[in-house]
């Protein structure tokens, strides 16, 4: 487990002081695939960094499996770093070694025998499909070739966590799809915790279990991947959220709204499972007297899990919607009344 007690860190600049970090509590479980989004200059990559002493907090713990970090003794700390792979949105290879050499340094610079090395850089250029890269040089590559170069470079000590500091932000959409599936790969069949920082919401949804969103040095939100994303409470959040679920009814449709005179809510509805939503609106179509009118609907991938988010008009008499409302509840559907037409609504009226 990876702990931050109260991290706080000031960096003193030619003019002004930044406070890159403003006293972070925040726990990452072993075995997660952890998720850090911000925009530019949220301090993301300063949080990350303090994970493997790259920066030291001015104030504050970082506690990584029961050690803190910046107690550490010299020889006990290039141990823990050891067990901590990082890699990087501009891959920081050595461009005059080959794939092969640039994966065995690390293990060369802890005096592991040759044999070993070879060993061990064999088995995991396997693992990222590189084999027939090995005496290239990363110059002749691309760049999720050059992300597997820097993955593997991790791997080669064994990590037990890895850290990622925008590691596909280089990368085109298909690359990035292909580097996540690695990183899953590492975390499923190599048990590695992984520490995901990126300012791309598909990267979160893609793969993370947990998230936390990070603003001015803070921590504005966390929680299950799913849940934030069904229900983002910050408005940075939201704005992020967007960027994946767009979930507001095009103003086209929205007219027609305006200018119906019968009774209806407006419902977004939330559910968490495959065809549940569909039979459940055909269910109390049939077994009230209301009528429905989906005006947007969104189905996305989670985890494993499908999340899918409805906006629903719902016409009929308050009885007849109250009962279907219920309906909803007692099968696994959520809803939350949006009121935003009513306001636009007494513009138009
Ligand atoms: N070494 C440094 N010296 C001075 N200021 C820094 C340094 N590193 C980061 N900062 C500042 O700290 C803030 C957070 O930076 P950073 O952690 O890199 O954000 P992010 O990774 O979210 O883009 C920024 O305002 C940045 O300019
Ligand atoms: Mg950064």
């Amino acid at each position: 487990m990876i702990r931050f007690k109260n991290v706080s860190k000031v960096f003193l600049q030619k003019k002004n002081t930044v406070n890159a970090l403003q006293n972070i509590n925040l726990e990452i479980e072993t075995g997660d695939i952890f998720g850090i989004i911000g925009f530019s200059g949220a301090g993301k990559s300063t949080l990350l960094r303090t994970i493997n002493a790259l920066e030291k907090p001015t104030s504050g713990k970082v506690i990584v499996d029961g050690d803190e970090i910046y107690n550490l003794s010299a020889k006990k700390l290039r141990e823990k770093r050891k067990n901590i792979g990082m890699i990087f949105q501009q891959f920081n290879l050595l461009e005059t070694r080959t794939v092969w050499e640039n994966i065995a340094l690390p293990l060369k610079l802890n005096h592991t025998p040759k044999k070993i090395i070879e060993e061990k850089v064999e088995k995991i250029l396997r693992f990222v499909e590189l084999e027939d890269k090995k005496d290239v040089y990363p110059g002749k590559l691309s760049g999720g070739q050059k992300q597997r170069v820097g993955i593997a470079r991790a791997l080669a000590t064994e990590p037990s966590i890895l850290l990622s500091d925008e590691a596909t932000s280089a990368l085109d959409p298909k690359t990035t799809d292909s580097i996540l599936a690695l990183l899953k790969k590492i975390n499923k069949e190599l048990n590695i915790t992984i520490v995901i920082v990126t300012h791309e919401m598909n990267v979160i949804s893609g793969i993370c279990n947990h998230v936390a969103v990070m603003e001015n040095g803070q921590i504005v939100e966390r929680g299950d991947v799913i849940d934030v994303f069904s229900e983002p409470q910050a408005d940075i959040t939201k704005n992020f959220v967007k960027t994946v679920i767009q979930d507001e009814v095009p103003e086209k449709l929205m007219q027609g709204i305006y200018e119906d005179t019968r009774n209806y809510e407006l419902l977004r509805l939330k559910f968490l499972s495959s065809d549940s939503t569909e039979s459940v609106l055909a269910q109390v179509n049939k077994k009230f007297d209301i009528e429905t009118n989906i005006l947007f609907a969104n189905i996305s991938e989670i985890q494993e899990q499908i999340l899918g988010i409805h906006i629903v008009q719902i016409l009929g008499s308050n009885s007849e919607i109250s009962k279907a409302k219920k309906y909803f509840l007692e099968h696994g559907v959520t809803y939350r009344e949006l009121e935003y037409h009513k306001k636009k609504l007494k513009e138009v009226v």
